[in-house]
């Protein structure tokens, strides 16, 4: 059986086209369906992205709203469209213990540093800010805290020779688009692999 997996953006929506693309006429053409595409932002550019591809969206508005309220409608996306997977792709909302519990090894993340080292926003602007010569992307499980899930995978990026910023994002960009979908296959194919 195929996993149906929603997919949360907040903004330019890159890792989630990578996705979409790879379940339309990838390495997740057999393995998963992409119900819908939400966001947390009306005016998120991936979500035109999305519809580009011919993948449903959803836009549940965060801001102005009680988190409470917020997660409500949610999970009653999350019910009507029996998403097995939510797979969170420049989400920019900390999911309460609430929904995290609900789908416990079923939230996952990528984060664009080691989680061990990096949590939180700017990732690479601390790799270009330290002058690291490579970075470890990780693929994580979401628990309720800020990036501190289990780590599935990491792979590293070289960022030798990059002299800017642009230079080492588009670098990790790169790798996180096809490396996120690796990983996200390998979880969803798990031989009961994945405790819940
Ligand atoms: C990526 O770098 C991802 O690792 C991080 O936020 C960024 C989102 O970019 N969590 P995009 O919206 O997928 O283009």
């Amino acid at each position: 059986m195929k996993k149906r997996i929603a997919i949360l953006i907040s903004g330019r929506g890159s890792n989630m086209e990578a996705i979409v693309r790879n379940v339309q006429a990838g390495m997740l053409q057999d393995c998963c369906t992409v119900e819908i595409v939400l966001s947390n932002k009306r005016d998120a550019c991936g979500l035109e992205v999305a519809r580009l591809l011919g993948i449903d969206t959803a836009v549940i508005e965060s801001k102005g709203k009680k988190k409470a309220e917020f997660e409500t409608e949610v999970l009653a996306l999350l019910e009507e469209k029996h998403i097995d997977y939510i797979v969170l792709a420049g989400f920019m909302r900390i999911l309460s213990p609430r929904i995290v519990s609900r789908y416990r090894k079923r939230i996952i993340n990528i984060h664009p540093a080691d989680t061990a080292r990096f949590k939180g926003l700017g990732a690479y602007e601390w790799a270009f800010g330290k002058g690291l010569q490579s970075t470890k992307i990780t693929v994580h499980y979401v628990d309720e805290g800020v990036d501190t899930g289990p780590v599935i995978a990491q792979k590293e990026v070289d960022f030798t020779g990059a002299t800017t910023l642009e230079e080492v994002e588009q670098r990790g960009l790169k790798v996180e688009h096809e490396f996120y979908s690796r990983v996200l296959k390998q979880v969803v194919t798990a031989h009961n692999g994945v405790e819940r």
